[in-house]
């Protein structure tokens, strides 16, 4: 029998995997869909109407970056039919007033818009893009002045965090009424650049109280969410809000997945909207049902009571630092896997600030 929650939060939508950007830490699998392969705007419209009837409130549409899919004031119109918020998750740097006014007339809701950094030419090292920060700038002016509300998210590591008073900054003056401040979170192509981008113990200290102090001075004007590494931690944050408990994704391929980056891990069979529902896929299915509440979880987690506060941590680290997706996550200091996050660290303070991007030829249109 399944067990599994009433509903979604959100759906994660990943309508393609093509992005002009480069990010040493892109959250994309390290092998990415061809665009051949993606879901057709029929098939993400019944995907969106799917998500809506299970409970979902929201969508984020993002990718790769979303706007690159010809069809995106469809589904951004198709979304909103369905009933569902929309979020479109971007780089900005592919969409002009032209083309925004179209997202505006579909029924967008909501922009969040990604930053690499405050100062040009390291933004554009960093998203490997030359020119994308002048860009993104444009169309953060668009949004405000479109009156739609902006989200700013800062991805944050070694090579920008000490700039993190400057993003504050560039938030307000974008007019943001958000801003997420995300540490990057080492899988994928940022386990391929973690010694390039592990922020020092002595950074992250400083950047957690910048972001007390100015929550503090800043209340009413700017949220500030932060998410904080994994690796100085002692207890692990509760991935996902827990594996099949409030979100869903689907990759462009069709693929539902309990966590944008499931697809590392060996040994799962995901359901596609292609063969099931939506609602099929979340109540169950196999993959969804594996680590669902506390029933899998090994000692230490086991009995733990914080079991039902963190649910174990993330899959998806504990397989990429351990070689088993059912292990306690190495962030917790009862692993006895926990000394490998201190280990990196080390290494990383030893290493250089070149990176790996993630290459787009890998992306054949
Ligand atoms: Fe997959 Fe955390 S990213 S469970």
């Amino acid at each position: 029998m399944s067990t599994a929650p009433a509903a979604p939060l959100a759906l994660l939508a990943e309508l393609t995997h093509r992005c002009p950007l480069r990010c040493p830490y892109c959250s994309n699998p390290v092998n990415l869909t061809r665009v051949a392969a993606e879901l057709d705007t029929a098939t993400w419209a019944r995907v969106f109407r799917e998500a809506a009837e299970l409970g979902c409130l929201q969508v984020h549409l993002s990718g790769g970056e979303p706007t690159a899919r010809r069809d995106i004031a469809d589904l951004v119109r198709a979304a909103n039919e369905a009933g569902l918020y929309t979020n479109l998750i971007t780089s900005g740097v592919l969409t002009g007033e032209a083309k925004f006014q179209a997202l505006v007339e579909a029924g967008l809701d909501h922009v969040q818009l990604s930053v690499q950094d405050t100062e040009p030419g390291s933004a554009d090292r960093i998203g490997g893009y030359r020119g994308g920060h002048a860009r993104k700038l444009e169309f953060a002016r668009l949004v405000h002045d479109s009156g739609l509300p902006l989200t700013l998210n800062a991805v944050v590591h070694r090579q920008n965090l000490d700039r993190l008073p400057d993003m504050i900054a560039l938030a307000l003056d974008l007019g943001a009424g958000r801003l997420e401040v995300a540490h990057v979170q080492y899988y994928g192509w940022a386990l391929a650049n973690r010694d390039a981008l592990l922020p020092t113990r002595a950074q992250l200290e400083a950047a957690t109280a910048t972001v007390e102090a100015a929550r503090r001075d800043l209340k009413g004007r700017l949220v500030i969410d932060y998410v904080v590494p994994d690796y100085y931690a002692k207890r692990p944050k509760a991935c996902m809000g827990g594996w099949g408990r409030q979100f869903l994704a689907v990759s462009p391929a069709g693929r539902v997945l309990p966590c944008h980056a499931a697809e590392s891990l060996p040994g799962f069979d995901f359901p596609n909207v292609r063969e099931v529902s939506l609602r099929w896929a979340w109540e169950e299915s196999e993959a969804f049902n594996r680590f669902r509440g506390t029933g899998w979880m090994p000692e230490p987690c086991r009995g733990c009571e914080r079991a039902e506060i963190d649910w174990g941590g993330c899959r998806c680290q504990a397989f990429a630092l351990t070689g088993d997706a059912a292990a306690t996550d190495p962030a917790c200091a009862l692993s006895p896997h926990h000394a490998v996050l201190s280990v990196a660290v080390g290494e990383a303070a030893e290493a250089g600030e070149a990176f790996t991007y993630r290459e787009p030829q890998k992306v054949p249109g």
